[in-house]
């Protein structure tokens, strides 16, 4: 089992980012950090209790950090995940287990305390440069590092360059970019943008496991009217499962290894500039996503959040 912690800040596409990784028998997900993101840190971790209680997996901490990014003024992202983050399902909170503060305590700790630890971070870097600046020592010991944000080539969505997670909080992407020390594998809008959760898809899950597909599907119906209107997509783009099933399973993706900067202000604040063409002869510090194989991340997806047999999966992917 790989030890990861998750910062992230749910969110829809956290959510089931999630339900994968606790899906998932190679990953012991040693806590589970929020930030201000989607919604405020601690409305992310009411979320996160409530994924977890669904999923019965209440033992995993949850730790609550930055509530505003390093500079910037924090922008939520409420109109595409709904004012309650899940798609204003409006889930009781949950009871009797509640999360703590000091997320950024926790990222440093946990780094000092275990050997082997990786981070998969799924929201804005707020909490990662805090920690980073605060303790880079512990960073010595990370394993790997993989970031959902950015964009190399395809569009923002966020801003005609920019990607969420990393306009929300431009001057702790870019911190980290410059700081880590540690190769970033970049999950960007490039590889996420592939990844479409339909109806079809959702009511195949509905069908296939009756909890965690009403679950899914209940959450994500906010997001599929949100693609419908601005994105004319029947359907809705799931960025942050991607970064876990990567994280597992190197074949899903490739990319390119170059510099990575982050822009922290003007107009284009939040675009990552890679240098993919080595013009400026830095360090790479960074493995972009440029290629996904978007049938097979979805197959490893409906296996593992909703146990789909080979012969279920015929009826999705082989149909007629
Ligand atoms: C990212 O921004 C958020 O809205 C999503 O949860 C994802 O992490 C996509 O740009
Ligand atoms: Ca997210």
């Amino acid at each position: 089992m790989r030890k990861i912690i998750i910062d992230c800040d749910p969110g829809i596409d956290d959510a089931l980012a999630l339900m994968l990784a606790l899906s998932s028998p190679e990953l012991d997900v040693l806590g589970i950090t929020t930030v201000s993101g989607n919604v405020p840190a601690q409305m992310g971790a009411d979320n996160a209790l409530k994924v977890l209680r669904h999923m019965n997996r209440l033992d995993v901490p949850v730790y609550c950090g930055a509530e505003v990014p390093l500079k910037r003024d924090y922008v939520d992202a409420k109109d595409t995940h709904g004012e309650d983050g899940l798609g204003e399902t409006n889930y009781p909170k949950v009871d009797g287990v509640s999360w703590s503060n000091g997320a950024v305590d926790f990222i440093i700790e946990t780094l000092q305390k275990e050997t082997g630890v990786s981070i998969i971070a799924i929201g804005p870097m707020t909490n990662i440069a805090l920690a980073l600046q605060k303790c880079p020592e512990a960073f010595q010991r990370l394993e790997e590092f993989v970031s959902m944000g950015g964009n190399f080539k395809s569009y923002g969505n966020c801003s005609p360059v920019a990607e969420y997670n990393y306009w929300c909080d431009p001057d702790a992407a870019n911190y980290v970019y410059q700081n880590l020390g540690t190769m970033i594998h970049m999950v960007g809008l490039d590889v996420t943008r592939k990844i479409v959760f339909t109806p079809t898809i959702a009511d195949f899950c509905q069908r296939i496991h009756p909890s965690n597909g009403t679950f899914a599907k209940q959450i994500t119906h906010f997001y599929n009217e949100f693609h419908w209107k601005y994105e004319r997509i029947i359907g809705c783009v799931i960025n942050d499962p991607l970064a876990i099933a990567y994280f597992m399973d190197r074949e899903l993706c490739s990319g390119i290894y170059a510099y990575t900067m982050v822009v922290t202000d003007g107009v284009c604040i939040g675009q990552t500039v890679v240098d993919s063409m080595n013009f400026w002869k830095k360090e790479k510090n960074s493995y972009v996503l440029t290629k996904v194989n978007q049938i097979d991340f979805m197959k490893l997806f409906l296996k593992r959040v909703f146990q789909a047999k080979e012969s279920d999966l015929d009826i999705i992917f082989n149909a007629g």
